[in-house]
Order: structure tokens, then sequence, then C-alpha cells
């Protein structure tokens, strides 16, 4: 039986929420498809902060590279002043570990309330891939005259060949596995010097997959392309900075930040990736039950898969859409259940072993799957 040890990282307000439901579907998962997992809580995020003033450590490092992933739900509280967890931690960790793919899927499951109208999930089944390691991220710059009327503030964005390379990559070969099309997205008309080595690389290393179609957009476009006709894209690569922003557009899309997933990936095997919903820790309705667990349920799956349990990854995702569709709204009160009640019934349904109507499109589960086993990240 295979064992998989995975850190947990709750973090604060409603990811103690979120994660506790997606590890009641993940013991169910465990169960039913038979493998064990040994799970680690690790305390982290704005409350731990504030009484040991620890954010990403050397130990903490070595901790959890022993891992084979890490599951996390989301940090931030008003009382840590912006920036300090985002840099001190979760930045920290994508570049420590070189998370360097962030895998986000735009996926519009059936029943689902988007606010595009008369968009269906048939049209709405792409995935984007961020570049998660350099750019306007990479935390370089300087400012003079600080407080002054002479203020001058230089925000440096770093892009090399290798990281790009790095990602492309990645992206060429799931679009073959997918729909075989690959955009690019970028602002090269402005940003020439960044912009002509994402372009560069990517003319590059279109030749080694002749099967997908190459296309560019800018990423002011985007923001009407992306939530008008979704349907033209099949993977789309992008650098930190634009990923962030569009993501966040195509959570919007795909029935909001509670139902969005994602996965960090480090695509060299050389260190543990990182599953967690786009959303962060809401502290407006922490306590309250209201979460949408969802995202991190999902994100749950993807881990899995990740991890060569592609069955229960699968089982997961079938009986996460299937009470997706059934709840009255997506988040609050009025989403009928509490987001413990949602775990529950995800498990309950995982338990049950299905049968589970078929997921439309694309399977980013699959997806997952046979990219972790084409680079030998599982066995
Ligand atoms: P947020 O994502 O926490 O919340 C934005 C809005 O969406 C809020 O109205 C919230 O109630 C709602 N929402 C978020 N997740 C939800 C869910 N699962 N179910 C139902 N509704 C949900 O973003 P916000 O308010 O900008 O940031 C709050 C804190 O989270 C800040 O400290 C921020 O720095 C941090 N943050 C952390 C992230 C992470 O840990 N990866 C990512 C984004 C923000
Ligand atoms: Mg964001």
């Amino acid at each position: 039986m295979n064992t998989h040890r995975i850190a947990v990282i709750s973090g604060d307000g409603i990811g103690p929420e979120v994660v506790e439901a997606a590890l009641e579907v993940l013991a169910a998962a465990a169960s039913t498809y038979g493998f064990t997992t040994e799970l680690q809580k690790i305390p982290a995020g704005a409350q731990h902060y504030l009484r040991t003033g620890e954010l990403w450590t050397r130990e903490l490092e070595e901790n959890l590279r022993t891992y084979d992933a890490v599951l996390f739900g989301a940090m931030g509280d008003p009382a840590v002043k912006p920036g300090v967890l985002e840099r001190g931690f979760i930045l920290a960790m994508r570049q420590a570990f070189q998370q360097a793919v962030n895998f986000r899927p735009v996926k519009l499951y059936p029943g689902v309330a988007t606010p595009i109208a008369g968009l269906t999930p048939d049209r709405c089944d792409l995935v984007i891939i961020r570049e998660n390691t350099e750019g306007a991220y990479v935390g370089r710059g300087s400012t003079v005259h600080t407080g002054t009327p002479h203020a001058v503030a230089v925000q440096e964005s770093i892009n090399t060949r290798a990281g790009i390379e790095r990602v492309v990559d990645y992206s060429f070969r799931l679009a073959q596995r997918r729909r075989g099309r690959l955009t690019l997205v970028h602002k090269k008309n402005i940003l020439i010097e960044a912009g002509n080595l994402w372009q560069d690389t990517v003319n590059d290393i279109a030749s080694q997959y002749p099967a997908v179609e190459v296309d560019y957009v800018h990423v002011d476009a985007m923001c009407f392309h992306l939530p008008l006709t979704p349907e033209r894209f099949d993977v789309v690569v992008t650098d930190n900075l634009f990923g962030d922003i569009i993501t966040d557009l195509g959570a919007v899309i795909q029935g909001g930040l509670g139902v969005a997933a994602s996965a960090n990936l480090n695509v060299d095997g050389t260190a543990p990736s990182m599953f967690e919903a786009i959303h962060g820790s809401a502290p407006d309705i922490a306590g309250k039950g209201w979460a949408n667990p969802t995202g991190t349920v999902l994100s749950t799956a993807m881990c899995l898969a990740h991890l060569g349990e592609k069955d229960a990854a699968l089982a997961i995702e079938a009986a996460t859409v299937e009470v997706l569709a059934s709840l009255p709204a997506l988040s609050g009160p009025a989403m009928g259940m509490s987001t413990a009640g949602v775990g529950r019934a995800i498990a309950e349904a995982v338990r049950k072993g299905g049968p589970f109507s078929p997921v439309p499109g694309q399977s980013v589960i699959e997806d997952l799957a046979k990219m972790a086993t084409s680079m030998a990240l599982h066995n």
C-alpha cells in the first residue's frame, strides 16, 4: 500500500476550515482507494507569526523537504502588514522549492453559476500556467527619498531564459496532451525586453512540438477574450504578475474564489509541490462556516493526481462536481450547508464510490497525473 507524506499548512481565517473539510475528503479517498497518508500539521501564518515572529525558516524548509507534497490553506490577517506573509512565507516557499509552474485550471463545472451570461461548461475548459518564481515577484528594487515629494521607487522584473523555458516547455507538453493549443499572454508591445525573451523562447521551443498551434494575446486584450470567448484557449502561459491577475479573472468566470483550485509544481522533482485554493484567508467570513471548501478539495484532488493516485483524484473531482451542482449558492448562508457539511457530503460521495456522472471536457486530473508520470515525479 502506498503511503503519501503530506505536510498540511492550514494558516489563518478560513484556511483551517476549508483544510479540515478537504482532509475529511482525503481520508475518505484513502480508505476507499487503498492508500495511506501520513499528515503533519505545520503551525504557520499570521497568528503563528504574531506569537513567535517566525516566517519561513531554515528548519521548516528542511522539514518540509522530506514530504511528498504540501497542502496549503491560506494566510493573512488584518493585524499583519500586507506583504509580510506573502513575501516572507508564500513566495519564500515557492522559490525555495522552485515551484515554478503555477497550474490553474479555469474549468466551469456543470451546474455552477457563472456571472458570464450564456457561458456553458463546454466553452470554458482551459489551464493557465503562471511562471511562479521570477518576474516582478523576485522582490528586487529600491526606493530613495522616501517620504519626500522626490521619492523614487524602482521595482525590477527578472526574466531568465532558463526560468521561462521551464514553464514554456511544461506548457507545450501539457497542450500536446490536451487540445493542442498554446497561447502566450504578455505585453510585448510595451515591455519589449521581457516580452521578446518570452516570445523568442516560445518560438524556439515550438519547433519541438509541431502539433501544437501557438497564439499570442496581449494581457489587456486577455481581459475581454477570457470572459467572452474562453473557448479560444486551451493552455495559456504567462509571467508571474500577469498570471496572478488573469487567474483571478479566470476564477470569477468559473464560479468564484471558493471553487478555484491550483497547484504550485516543482517540475524538476527536487522538492515537494504545493496545492492550494486560490482564495485568501477571508477574515470577513472566518468562523462562520460560510466558506466554500471546494477549491481546497479540488486542490487536494490535484495533489493526489500528482502523487499517482489518479483514481482517487478522479473520484474526488466527480464527487465535488456532484455536490457543487446541488448547492443553491456558492458561499455564505445561502449555500445551504456549512463548510464542514460540504466536506462531509463530498467525503460520503467518495466513500460510496459513485456512480458519478462523467465530468465533461478535458480532465485536469488526467493531465496532472500523466504529466507527473512523464516527468517521473512519482512511482
Ligand atoms: P480573499 O480571497 O481572502 O477574500 C476575497 C473575498 O472572497 C472575500 O469577500 C471573501 O469572503 C470571499 N471568499 C474567499 N474565499 C472564499 C471561499 N472559500 N468561500 C466563500 N467566499 C470566499 O482575499 P482578500 O480579502 O483580499 O484577502 C484576505 C487576506 O488573505 C489578506 O490578508 C490577504 O493578504 C490574504 N491572501 C492570502 C492568499 C494566500 O494565502 N495564498 C491569497 C490571497 C489573499
Ligand atoms: Mg492573486
